[in-house]
């Protein structure tokens, strides 16, 4: 596949995998991208995952028709990306390997060898010519791993952006970008707001007419839209207003509490209610809810004096990933000693700025005149 006269697509699908980075289900695949930037001298960018090692060479000969490449740029060394460098290496005996000097220890600590004597260190603003095109580097640390760097090919006006601006999903199936790719985003890289910030200021400096990542489609219309979606990721901004209602249920009578809310919502006119069984539901996508929306409501029962174990787990993804900037609000459930709520009051105090909107809501067991009265008051205060 042409992305210009030079480039060239030389990924591969997986449709294999149970969880992406151990932890994400992925309903759709996963791609792992690769590219080929075709001088003079020609440059590779990035390996796959360590399943696809033939088929990614295979893709890479059919692309040089049989020609040797001159380089492995390595901008990540995760190894959905670096799995191949040594079948790479091994395959091309003259060619060399271009990453930062956190890489090439990475590169030592994961597969014995960082090629002393076919390497080339870069560092940020640094270029590498491939003839009529020169490739610059931009270091990108912490989006996602501390090595990572981007690369901007001028001639083309490609920025190879490395994990930001990929998504989940395989490219043979059509979905809608924002969703996989927010969930990706918030689930990858959320908590590193501020380096994402400190790229996206690199990068606007630039004349970029296409943005090639290592997941997902290559963005070649429209990239203001994808910049703007990053720039308010990135900056914890409230993307859509609306309420987030994230619950935990034993029985099923606080998860008619949280539907009861959502109703209550709607009828006052929320533009956007997204509600989200903790223990049923993909917890990223949850998670990716809570950063989207400017409200988010917890809603949990009682259990060992505390909070839900899937509540639990949902506030710590929310802490560890820098959740901030939101109005929060709560809901408990319990038959002998509601406690819920005061144990997630004390859980999302490690958030920051966090508004805490009263009143909280109690259901003694099962809804009743006064937690019903309670939940319609909430969705008043919520919608105003
Ligand atoms: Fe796609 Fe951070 O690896």
């Amino acid at each position: 596949m042409k992305i210009t006269d030079s480039i060239a697509y030389i990924g591969v699908n997986d449709h294999e995998i149970d969880l992406f980075e151990g932890q994400y289900a992925v309903p759709n695949g996963m791609a792992y991208n690769s590219y080929v930037v075709i001088d003079e001298k020609t440059a590779v960018m990035d390996s796959v995952d360590a399943n696809f090692g033939s088929e990614w060479l295979g893709n890479l000969a059919a692309a040089l028709d049989g020609k040797a490449p001159d380089y492995l740029i390595v901008q990540h060394m995760e190894p959905d990306h670096s799995a191949n460098i040594t079948r790479f290496m091994d395959s091309f005996p003259n060619a060399q390997v271009v990453a930062t000097a956190k890489a090439f220890d990475m590169m030592q600590n994961f597969y014995g060898q960082s090629y002393e004597d076919r390497r080339i260190v870069v560092k940020e603003g640094d270029e590498l010519s491939l003839g009529a095109r020169t490739l610059r580097f931009i270091a990108a640390p912490m989006v996602h791993w501390p090595e990572v760097m981007m690369t901007y090919d001028a001639a083309d006006k490609v920025l190879f952006s490395a994990d930001a601006f990929g998504k989940f999903g395989a490219l043979d199936v059509e979905e809608d970008w924002a969703c996989e790719a927010r969930r990706y985003y918030f689930g990858i890289v959320g908590k590193f707001g501020k380096q994402v910030q400190a790229v996206l200021n690199k990068a606007a400096a630039l004349d970029i007419q296409a943005i090639c990542p290592l997941h997902g489609p290559m963005l070649t219309e429209d990239l203001g839209y994808y910049l703007g979606l990053y720039k308010t990721w990135s900056a914890y901004e409230v993307e859509t207003e609306g309420v987030a209602i994230a619950y935990c249920s034993v029985y099923g009578h606080t998860k008619e509490a949280a539907e009861l809310l959502a109703a209550e919502l709607e009828a006052a006119g929320c533009p956007k209610v997204a509600v989200s069984d903790l223990a049923r539901d993909d917890m990223a996508e949850a998670v990716e809810d809570a950063f989207r929306y400017g409200t988010l409501v917890l809603v949990s029962t009682t259990y060992n004096a505390d909070m839900f174990p899937f509540m639990k787990e949902f506030i710590d993804h929310l802490a560890d990933h820098a959740f901030q900037n939101r109005r929060v609000a709560f809901m408990e459930n319990g038959t002998w000693a509601p406690n819920a709520a005061k144990a997630m009051r004390a859980k999302m105090e490690a958030c920051k700025d966090i508004e805490f909107v009263e009143p909280v809501v109690t259901i003694k067991s099962a809804l009743a005149d006064d937690s019903r009265a309670a939940i319609k008051e909430l969705a008043a205060v919520l919608v105003r």
